[in-house]
């Protein structure tokens, strides 16, 4: 990639800070190619590599968030959710070396209790070992739903409300910011862009809350397929728009 187009990007107008993608059509990308969907999700995890690394390196983005599974993603077959947890705990093994390399600091968002304790062990040593890391800020979705994700803040608000640690009063008066602070990750600012890569034009219950004011983004370009290049064409009709 010239650093040229880079720099150009920089300087024509504000580069965004928060990007977020969901990530569709790995398994189209196999049917098409008659194979088992499950090396669409192979060759979407090198995209996520790809992706992450340009953002960190290149661009220089302070936040990227990756759409990985979706609350509703559990009612696929049982062999593709074992395939997806799978692929999972292989990234979880080997990508922290390179995240370190990189200075990215790895994040989660979702009900991470829905995962088996192997996996949860595994996501909270990535969670610790990069935590000090001060450049690209990954955040990975798993098990994420926005509803969930709002329905578990006002579970959480009337939990501390009984409790006695909030007042009613004070649970009264809340405003978005107070409200937030029950989100999973309470400090990711807002996207400024969305992308979805498969050619839907569907926010799939991602970052409800979240998704107020961002630029939405759809291409057709399946998600194993998505290049630097298409990032960038992103970033440019989030320019031209502000
Ligand atoms: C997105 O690809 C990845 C996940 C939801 C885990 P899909 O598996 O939804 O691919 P398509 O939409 O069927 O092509
Ligand atoms: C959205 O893709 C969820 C993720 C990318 C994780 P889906 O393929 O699951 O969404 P729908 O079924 O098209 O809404
Ligand atoms: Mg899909």
């Amino acid at each position: 990639m010239p650093l040229t187009e880079n720099q150009d990007l920089n300087e024509k107008t504000r580069l965004p800070r928060h990007i977020a993608i969901i990530m569709d059509g790995n398994g189209r990308w196999a049917e098409q190619r008659g194979m088992e969907r499950i090396r669409g999700h192979f060759e979407g995890a090198k995209a996520v590599e790809r992706i992450s690394r340009f953002a960190a390196d290149e661009l220089k983005i302070s936040y990227l968030t990756l759409f990985a599974f979706s609350t509703e993603n559990w009612k696929r077959p049982s062999a593709e959710v074992r395939g997806l947890i799978d692929l999972l705990f292989d990234y979880l093994k080997k990508e922290p070396d390179e995240l370190q390399k990189r200075n990215v600091r790895l994040r989660f968002i979702g009900r991470l209790d829905d995962f088996h304790e192997n996996i949860r062990e595994e996501i909270n040593k990535a969670i610790n070992n990069s935590q000090e890391n001060s450049g690209l800020q990954l955040t990975v979705a798993l098990s994420y739903g926005g509803r969930q994700e709002i329905l578990q803040a006002v579970q959480a608000i009337s939990d501390e409300v009984s409790a006695g640690s909030l007042t009613l009063e004070e649970a009264e008066s809340f405003d978005e910011e107070d409200f937030r602070a029950f989100f999973y990750a309470p400090d990711l600012p807002d996207p400024d862009i969305i992308i979805r890569t498969g050619g839907e034009q569907r926010i799939s219950n991602f970052f409800l809350w979240q998704a107020a004011n961002a630029f939405f983004w759809s291409t057709s370009t399946l998600w194993p397929d998505f290049r630097e290049s298409d990032l960038q064409d992103a970033i440019k009709a989030y320019q031209m728009q502000h």
